[in-house]
């Protein structure tokens, strides 16, 4: 059991640093990828077969990593202009079944101001690296942050970026090697400031849950719904408490053997980044389909 907003540790007892992440199942293992800001990483990997007891990995993503440029012109830089780190947010992984490829997507920031607003994107042949980096780019001219990833049962898959200072979300289409943006299907929310943007399908209806913007303090989640990625989509719908319990998403877990539910969430620490947290909550539906999230202070993911 695994308490909601304590320190997680890994089975070599470390703190589990996966902050703004995903989780991926591959190989009968579930991974999970998030931001590792300590020392040269980016982004770190962990694996279970359990959901309970996660091991470590290495770093998928650091300042060391191999770059390669890909055929759109990209920035490859790991480290700014100033030598230090850049900032890599919410990294998201899906398995291309047919390049045979893990390729991450994430949010970049040039590490000296927040102005760089564009999306990075990184492969590796094994779920759990390390990953080359392929650099980031403005899709479309666009400013792209908070985002996540969405696979599709055919193997197609949509990426989702708060754009215009944060103002809409818009909704990709991947290229079929999921290494480029190939067009976009949505733009959501225009004006509403969503981000932490995480979706999932059940039952042929699609449910995005999205933060509001208030930096690292927590807020009122809301969710949309749309019986297809492209639309037509709902008004938002508040969902949790007025701060939704001091989360903001992260992504949603669908467990393979039982097909439950969980939102994954940050509980993020604004003066401490690094003693940031983790709450997983079950999703439920209740009789119209409507998703229901309530506290509980305990998890056992099954
Ligand atoms: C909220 C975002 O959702 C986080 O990923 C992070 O970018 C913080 N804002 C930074 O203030």
């Amino acid at each position: 059991m695994l308490t909601n907003g304590a320190i997680w540790r890994d089975t070599d007892g470390n703190i589990i640093h996966a902050h703004g992440g995903h989780m991926l199942f591959a190989q009968g293992y579930y991974y999970w990828y998030g931001e590792n800001r300590t020392n040269d990483t980016y982004v770190s990997v962990y694996r279970s077969t359990d959901l309970m007891h996660w091991e470590y990995r290495g770093d998928a993503l650091t300042t060391g990593s191999k770059t390669d440029s890909y055929r759109v012109r990209t920035d490859t830089s790991l480290v700014n202009a100033r030598g230090g780190k850049i900032n890599i947010e919410r990294p998201k992984v899906l398995y291309n079944g047919k390049t045979g490829k893990y390729v991450m997507w994430m949010h970049v920031e040039n590490g000296i101001d927040y102005h760089q607003a564009a999306c990075g994107v990184a492969v590796s042949d094994t779920p759990d690296g390390a990953f080359t980096y392929l650099g980031c780019f403005n899709p479309f001219g666009e400013m792209s942050r908070d985002c996540t990833l969405f696979q599709e049962e055919d193997g197609s898959a949509y990426f989702i970026s708060a754009a215009r200072d944060n103002a809409d979300l818009v909704i990709y289409r991947l290229s079929e090697d999921y290494l480029n943006i190939d067009v976009a299907v949505q733009r959501l929310f225009q004006g509403e400031y969503r981000e932490a943007p995480a979706l999932v399908k059940r039952e042929g209806i699609y449910y995005l849950f999205t933060s509001f913007c208030t930096g690292w303090d927590p807020n009122q989640c809301r969710y949309a719904t749309a019986k297809a990625i492209e639309g037509p989509w709902s008004m938002l719908t508040d969902i949790g408490d007025a701060t939704t319990f001091d989360t903001q998403p992260a992504f949603f877990l669908t467990v393979q053997e039982s097909g439950n539910i969980y939102y994954v969430s940050d509980r993020w620490n604004g003066k401490d980044y690094h003693d940031s947290r983790y709450v997983i909550l079950p999703l439920t539906f209740d009789d119209q389909a409507r998703p229901q999230l309530s506290f509980t202070d305990r998890i056992t993911i099954v």
